[in-house]
């Protein structure tokens, strides 16, 4: 799914170089799940922008899906990641005057998925986070750990291939977050590929698959 080869990405602050990625190898199987932890500044963000074609490596070649990302223009990876990713990030970018299934199905309003097909793929995205029950709710009625879970459903109606999730616990307790670490392995176990970036080991520890950041090298 990810194949990410020698990638380097430098920034320039106060005039110094900044390494925030140094050499990085990276393979990502289609239906795994990995959590990458690291101290804050060794350059997780950096890797998640990179994997999600949010920004691209100074040196290094990425194929995402058999696809070769680096030398793509900006359009064109804009195009690929909303065809091949979901993202979940710590704040979970609800829309406060929409219903759960309003957010869930937005996406697909974006796309000009008909009225039909996009409340059914919202239904369904929404029962699969065990949330089928609070479709009519707004955010401001769910605890954070619903709302991620509405995020989540967001996410699976789109049916990316890869989900990168960015912290996607770093605003929630710990009963939230062992609920939010449930449903991904659950997703998980259906095939969906995941990469989880998070500083905390203990969410890390319950990936299948753990690797950790430290000064720009990934170990
Ligand atoms: N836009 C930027 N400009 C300059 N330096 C940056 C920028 N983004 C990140 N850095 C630096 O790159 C390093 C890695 O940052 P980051 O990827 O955000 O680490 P993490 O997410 O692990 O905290 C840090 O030293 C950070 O200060
Ligand atoms: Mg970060």
């Amino acid at each position: 799914m990810i194949q990410l080869e020698h990638i380097c990405k430098t920034y320039e602050k106060h005039g110094a170089a900044v390494h925030a990625l140094k050499d990085v190898d990276l393979r990502v199987e289609k239906g795994a799940f990995v959590a990458v932890t690291g101290p804050s500044g060794s350059g997780k963000t950096t890797l998640m922008n990179i994997l999600g074609c949010l920004d691209r490596p100074d040196s290094g070649i990425y194929r995402l899906d058999g696809q070769t990302v680096a030398h793509l223009e900006n359009a064109g990876a804009a195009r690929l990641r909303n065809r091949k990713i979901g993202f979940v990030f710590q704040s979970f970018n609800l829309i406060g005057s929409m219903s759960a299934l309003e957010n869930v199905e937005l996406p697909l309003v974006l796309r000009g998925v008909g009225r039909k097909v996009r409340r059914e793929a919202a239904l369904a995205a929404l029962e699969r986070v065990g949330l089928s029950q609070r479709s009519s709710h707004r955010p401001c009625e769910l605890s954070g750990g619903q709302q991620q879970r509405v995020a989540i459903a967001r996410v699976l109606a789109q049916a990316p291939p890869l989900i990168l999730a960015d912290e996607p616990t770093g605003n929630l307790d710990g009963a939230s977050s062992r609920d939010i670490l449930s449903v991904l392995r659950g997703l998980n176990g259906e095939g969906q590929t995941i990469v989880m970036i998070t500083h905390d080991d203990s969410i890390a520890a319950s990936a299948p698959i753990r690797m950790r950041m430290e000064a720009g090298r990934l170990k």
